[in-house]
């Protein structure tokens, strides 16, 4: 395990015994007469995710003052949120690996990993209706609508070399940034606190989904399949314009560009069905781009500009356990390597 790691690892031993109890709500709702579904569902949550977001959501809801039952309940049902759209995500970006393991959509087909997503979003709206919190379930319908504005506005703009920063950052708002900012900003509304705490906490998880996503842009072009459980290039494969691409784009030389622009090119043809996957050959031009003008390394940076900002907007917040392991999530965020 890399330093980041183990040391989000060691910060989350402070809500241990919650996230069981999560786990536990979560296999609950599995329970359904469909057993493809549940198949799905025990593949997916057995995997192993990180489990990110629902640990955001109990420690902003500690330092909001509130540990009480209802917080388990609430990020259950963000974490099944979140798997409905990796379940979906796979589907849009024909992803073959997820978690370490073969993904839904290869096991099960495009069709039964859909459904299977859609079942998840479902109980995840349960669960938010029977917890009864009109401000929470606002929150999170807005954050559906964003996460599908976004993979959407991303997919109009594949392949397409001159898309720019302010569509990258469209995109990740939407897609990443919205479910993170969700989480914290429901651990704040179960606080009771004030307007103004509430958006600080949901400016905290923004910025952290920022960081967040950014880091997996660089990871894809960086990280090995065995340590981050998913294939790497699949971004420039599926023509994602992602931000390494996006300064390596800046930086080129007009030969350079070409080679960019015809490996885009050559991915688009699987967007049309031709059964053509580009391989780690084909997509050689444009890599050795991003590593000659260390793309990869300056996306970073942004990445950690974002939880500079994110760690700034809980600086107000007292001193504690809870504020500290929030802390080190920021800082993993920009640093992890899966
Ligand atoms: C993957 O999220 C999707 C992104 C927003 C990059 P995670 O990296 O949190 O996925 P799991 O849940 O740990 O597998
Ligand atoms: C994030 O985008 C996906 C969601 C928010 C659902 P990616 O497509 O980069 O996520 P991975 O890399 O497949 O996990
Ligand atoms: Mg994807
Ligand atoms: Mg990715």
């Amino acid at each position: 395990m890399s330093d980041a790691s183990s040391v989000f690892a060691d910060a989350l031993d402070h809500v241990a015994e919650p996230l069981e109890l999560v786990e536990r709500a979560m296999r609950e709702q599995l329970t359904t007469e469909a057993e493809v579904i549940a198949a799905v569902g025990d593949h997916v949550l057995s995997s192993g995710g990180k489990r990110v977001r629902p640990a955001i959501l109990l420690l902003a809801s500690e330092l909001c003052g509130y540990t009480g039952t209802r917080r388990v309940q609430v990020a259950a049902a963000v974490e099944l949120l979140h798997t409905a759209t990796l379940l979906h995500d796979d589907v849009v970006d024909v992803s073959p690996l997820r978690r370490g393991r073969a993904s839904a959509m290869a096991l099960w087909g495009n069709r039964r990993a859909v459904l299977a997503g859609d079942f998840f979003y479902a109980r995840a709206s349960t669960m938010i209706v029977e917890d009864g919190d009109l401000d929470v379930l606002w929150v999170f319908s807005n954050t559906i609508r964003l996460m599908a504005e976004g993979e959407i506005l991303q997919l109009q703009r594949s392949f397409d070399p001159s898309v720019t920063e302010q569509h990258y950052y469209a995109v990740i708002e939407r897609k990443s940034a919205a479910l993170l900012g969700a989480a914290s900003e429901a651990g704040a509304i179960l606080g009771g606190v004030t307007r103004a705490e509430r958006r600080r906490l949901a400016e905290y998880g923004r910025e952290l989904g920022l960081a967040f996503q950014i880091r997996d842009d660089a990871l894809d072009y960086e990280a090995s399949a065995e340590v981050l459980g998913k294939e790497r290039y699949t971004d420039l494969r599926e023509g994602k314009v992602t931000l390494p691409l996006l300064l390596a784009l800046k930086r080129c030389n007009a030969d350079e560009r070409e080679g960019i622009e015809r490996v885009l090119k050559s991915a688009a043809r699987r967007d049309l069905d031709e059964p053509h996957v580009p391989s780690d050959a084909d997509l050689a031009p444009a890599l050795e781009v991003v590593a000659r003008t260390r793309s990869v390394v300056d996306a970073v940076r942004r990445a950690e500009e974002h939880v500079a900002r994110a760690r700034a907007a809980i600086a107000p917040f007292p001193d504690g356990a809870a504020k500290q392991a929030l802390l080190v999530a920021a800082d993993f965020a920009a640093a992890r390597d899966r």
